[in-house]
């Protein structure tokens, strides 16, 4: 594959993000070859000098480092511009050092924006970009941002029209780190390069499925921006509603961004809306109460920085989803995230339906269904759950495992996913990334919800201890269906 020349200017490069990812990653690239010619301009408020910014560098990819002189060699492509988000004279500077570094480094006029920041200066951002004409450039530009992208959907639609004015829908490359996730990446590959999958994956064959992404940290030091968006906007919207996504749509006619785009949205489209007083019904909320982790006592959630004592904010969320089409009529999706679970896992659970006639019922013991679980993180692979014969006199069936483990990158928001999409938004490849109709649809699923949650302050908050799976509400909620959570610390990948 060919190599790729750009500048990278990284807007909000003495961030978090940056030094935790997008710093390690270009690095990993770089060290494994993958990048031509390049020069990074980390643009951010302080005032930094070029060398105290590549100290910083340095010291986010000193434990990736191969060599000193590689990480050396790496850093002195790292230029640091001293910027004022509102003022036009700061965006002129940075236009003329990024002409100066394009024509040291023969960067053929190619340009990433890649916007590591506090979302509400994205708009600001790209409208100056075009206006003081960093974006009139001879090679390509593209505008990397990162979630979230608006509130609600009327913000999103503001965000988007904002940067509409500098960038196409192709130029535009929203990021989702989930989809960069190895296992996420594989949901399209099990589906359909397998045979024997994609004839059983709909209503005839498959009951319910269920994706649950639980965390153990909690808000940590985020209760600003958590405080008005809760697990729904943070989670479900983008990376619970992604997987869904995955998991439900079509068979591409090619694997092409286009096709591969068009297929997701036709499952957004497909997914049926609740609304009103259906929101209590088919949806749980949750928030933490004080628990305890590994054998450590932790507050609860209302009790966390830039946390509202009586805070409404959900900090758990679990929902049964209905896709409207003739491949999923009838098959609920069940989604479930939160912070301060149990464990750390992000597993999906396809469960087939019972065996038309049980020829081996005993009292009290049935045959298992068949499940297909996807390990997405942290551990990576996928199990598939049969009967056979329980060895020696007799037909008894029992239960038994076959298990494929990938060989095991943690997969924990790690530089993997970000160094994977860093080099797509590179290569001019936005497969992996969401297309404003996607995020236009989930928007408007995910404010249905929130439109009946912040007019109701929930009674039972805090609802579930830390440590444990969630309020006792979303288990009723598959309860009701004759369905239960296949407990996720139970249906790990065995070591290989
Ligand atoms: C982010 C959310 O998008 O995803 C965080 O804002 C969350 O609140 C994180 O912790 C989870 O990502 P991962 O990769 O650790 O599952």
């Amino acid at each position: 594959t060919e190599k790729p020349t750009a500048l990278i200017m990284i807007f909000g490069a003495t961030g978090d993000l940056a030094n935790r990812k997008l710093f390690p990653s270009l690095y990993n690239l770089f060290e494994k070859g993958k990048l031509d010619k390049f020069a990074v301009v980390g643009v951010a408020r302080r005032s930094l000098s070029n060398e105290e910014f590549q100290l910083r560098v340095k010291e986010s990819v000193k434990e990736n480092g191969e060599t000193e002189a590689d990480i050396e060699e790496f850093v002195s492509k790292f230029y640091y511009h001293s910027h004022d988000v509102t003022d036009s004279s700061s965006y002129l500077a940075l236009g003329k050092l990024a002409e100066e570094l394009d024509s040291h480094y023969g960067l053929n006029g190619n340009r990433i924006f890649y916007l590591a920041m506090a979302p509400e200066f994205f708009g600001t951002i790209a409208e100056h970009l075009k206006k003081d004409k960093l974006t009139d450039v001879a090679g390509f530009k593209r505008l990397v941002i990162e979630k979230p992208f608006g509130h609600d959907l009327e913000s999103a639609k503001v965000l988007n029209k904002q940067i509409r004015k500098a960038f196409s829908e192709d130029e535009i490359y929203r990021i989702d780190h989930y989809l960069g996730k190895e296992m996420v990446q594989n949901i399209e590959v099990i589906r359909f390069a397998n045979a024997m999958f994609e004839p059983l994956w709909n209503n005839r064959y498959i009951s319910n499925i269920q994706v649950t992404s639980s965390e153990t940290l909690g808000v940590e030091e985020r209760g600003r921006y958590y405080e008005k968006s809760g697990a729904l906007r943070d989670m479900v919207q983008n990376h619970m509603l992604q997987m869904v996504s995955l998991l439900a749509m079509e068979p591409p006619i090619k694997l092409t961004t286009d096709e591969i785009r068009s297929e997701k949205v036709r499952v957004f489209r497909a997914l049926r809306p609740v609304k009103g007083e259906e929101v209590n019904e088919y949806f749980v909320r949750g928030q933490y109460d004080k628990g305890s982790m590994n054998e450590t006592d932790v507050p609860a959630y209302r009790q966390e920085e830039m946390v509202n004592p009586e805070s409404n904010t959900e900090t758990f969320v679990a929902g049964r989803l209905m896709i409207d089409n003739f491949r999923w009529a009838g098959v609920p999706f069940y989604i479930r995230t939160g912070k301060r679970m149990k464990a750390k896992s992000t597993k999906i659970v396809i469960q087939f339906k019972d065996i038309p006639m049980d020829l081996y019922y005993q009292p009290e013991k049935t045959v298992n269904p068949n499940l297909l679980v996807i390990h997405i993180q942290p551990e990576e692979g996928i199990t598939l759950h049969l009967n056979a014969k329980k060895s020696g006199q007799g037909t008894d069936a029992t239960p038994v495992k076959l298990n494929y483990a990938n060989k095991g990158i943690d997969g924990l928001n790690t530089p993997e996913a970000y160094e994977k999409l860093l080099f797509d938004s590179l290569r001019g490849d936005a497969t992996n990334f969401t297309h404003w109709d996607e995020v236009a649809l989930s928007w408007s699923f995910v404010d249905n919800i929130s439109a009946v949650w912040e007019n109701t302050k929930e009674p039972s908050f805090p609802n579930y201890a830390s440590g444990s799976m969630g309020p006792d509400a979303a288990d009723k909620l598959l309860e009701k269906d004759g369905f239960f959570w296949w407990p996720i610390t139970e249906i790990d990948v065995e070591k290989c």
